[in-house]
């Protein structure tokens, strides 16, 4: 796989895994993103130009899609409208982008006979109760609750009715919370960190009690590497690397890591809807593939994330004081 095609690729998950591909293979990369508010360009900073160029399009636009399909051998799909809290003011652009953005990307690659991987989320399977012994596997019923799950749910549907309606070579997998740098500061770990930073309290939606199962963003993506590379066409794979901590926990490990109380937090006003537990069983991956996470010590992990927030403060600044004005809006 020489060329290969990355939609979303200046977002979170996006641009870490194509540092990780760049990194780990001799791959030239296009990322065709359509820079929402959600992406940054700098994210892409230091990547060899002669290996990795930028496309700015939109992965619902037929015209722009097509050729880059055709022109590559591989495409790998992160492009999403990813924030539950927004789908729920306005799902819109969700239908749009991972639905209609889905489609087109799953004509082109029928047309041109290109390999697929598709990325999607845990949410698909809905929620688990806290106390259930049970983790989400490939074979749990899909039950999503918000529009950006239902809408990722839809999206993965596609995918496996291309694979079997028209052949279409594509893998898809499932993924619990990552965490690592790159992330936008809306979402839970970082609009934290970067709150600490401010002098602001976190804050915590309802009792705190949810759990997410966390993951390294570079564990994500070794991930979906070894799935492009290896995984059998018209599979599933669930990735998790058995993180699962309470939203509580978080909070109090980034206050302890950032020298701070551990009580110096606010509850907020709880999200509609929340799932509860998030818990992903990974053995096909695993025993399939032979995949590792690397990052087994969360606690280090976040050490590492918050250390780059630190230093990267001219890559997040931009975007803080437009999200937190959204989430005082919502008493969040
Ligand atoms: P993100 O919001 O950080 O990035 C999404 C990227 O997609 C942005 O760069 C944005 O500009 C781009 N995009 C949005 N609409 C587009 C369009 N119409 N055309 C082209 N580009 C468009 O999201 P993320 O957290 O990096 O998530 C990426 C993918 O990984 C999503 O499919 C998401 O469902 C999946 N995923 C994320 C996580 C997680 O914890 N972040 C976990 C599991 C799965
Ligand atoms: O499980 C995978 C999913 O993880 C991905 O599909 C999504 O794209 C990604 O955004 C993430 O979804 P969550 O809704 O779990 O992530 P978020 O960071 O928004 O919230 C994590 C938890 O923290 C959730 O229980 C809500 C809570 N929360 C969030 C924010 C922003 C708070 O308590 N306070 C906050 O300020």
């Amino acid at each position: 796989m020489e060329r290969v095609l990355v939609t979303g690729g200046a977002g979170f998950v996006g641009a870490n895994f194509v540092h990780h591909l760049v990194g780990r293979t001799t791959a030239d990369v296009t990322v065709l993103d359509k820079l929402t508010y959600a992406a940054s360009e700098a994210s892409l900073a230091g990547l060899p130009p002669d290996r990795v160029r930028l496309v700015v399009g939109d992965v619902a636009d037929q015209t722009a899609v097509d050729p880059l399909v055709a022109s590559h051998d591989a495409v790998v799909h992160f492009a999403a409208e990813s924030h539950n809290d927004n789908s729920l003011t306005d799902p819109g652009p969700f239908v749009h982008t991972n639905l209609i953005g889905t489609f087109t990307l799953l004509e082109a690659v029928r047309k041109h006979d290109k390999r697929l991987h598709h990325v999607s989320t845990d949410e698909v399977y809905g929620d688990l109760e806290l106390d259930d012994p049970k983790r989400f596997t490939e074979d749990t019923p899909y039950n999503p609750s918000s529009p950006y799950s239902a809408s990722k749910a839809g999206s993965d549907h596609l995918v496996r009715a291309w694979v079997r309606s028209f052949g279409v070579r594509a893998t898809v997998s499932n993924c619990s919370n990552n965490y690592g740098p790159w992330q936008h500061v809306e979402k839970f770990i970082p609009r934290q960190i970067t709150n600490v930073i401010d002098g602001i309290r976190p804050k915590l939606y309802g009792s705190g009690e949810n759990v997410r199962d966390w993951i390294h963003a570079d564990d994500h993506s070794s991930a979906v590497l070894a799935i492009l590379e290896r995984g059998r066409v018209g599979e599933t794979y669930l990735i998790g690397a058995d993180g699962e901590k309470n939203n509580l926990e978080v909070v109090r490990l980034i206050l302890k890591l950032m020298g701070r109380p551990e009580d110096d937090f606010d509850h907020v006003n709880d999200r509609v809807g929340h799932d509860l537990r998030y818990a992903i069983e990974s053995g096909k991956l695993r025993q399939e593939l032979g995949w590792q996470p690397q990052f087994r010590d969360f606690e280090s992990g976040l050490a590492d994330t918050i250390r780059w927030y630190r230093e990267h403060e001219d890559w997040w600044r931009p975007h803080k004081d437009r999200t937190e004005a959204a989430y005082a809006l919502k008493g969040q």
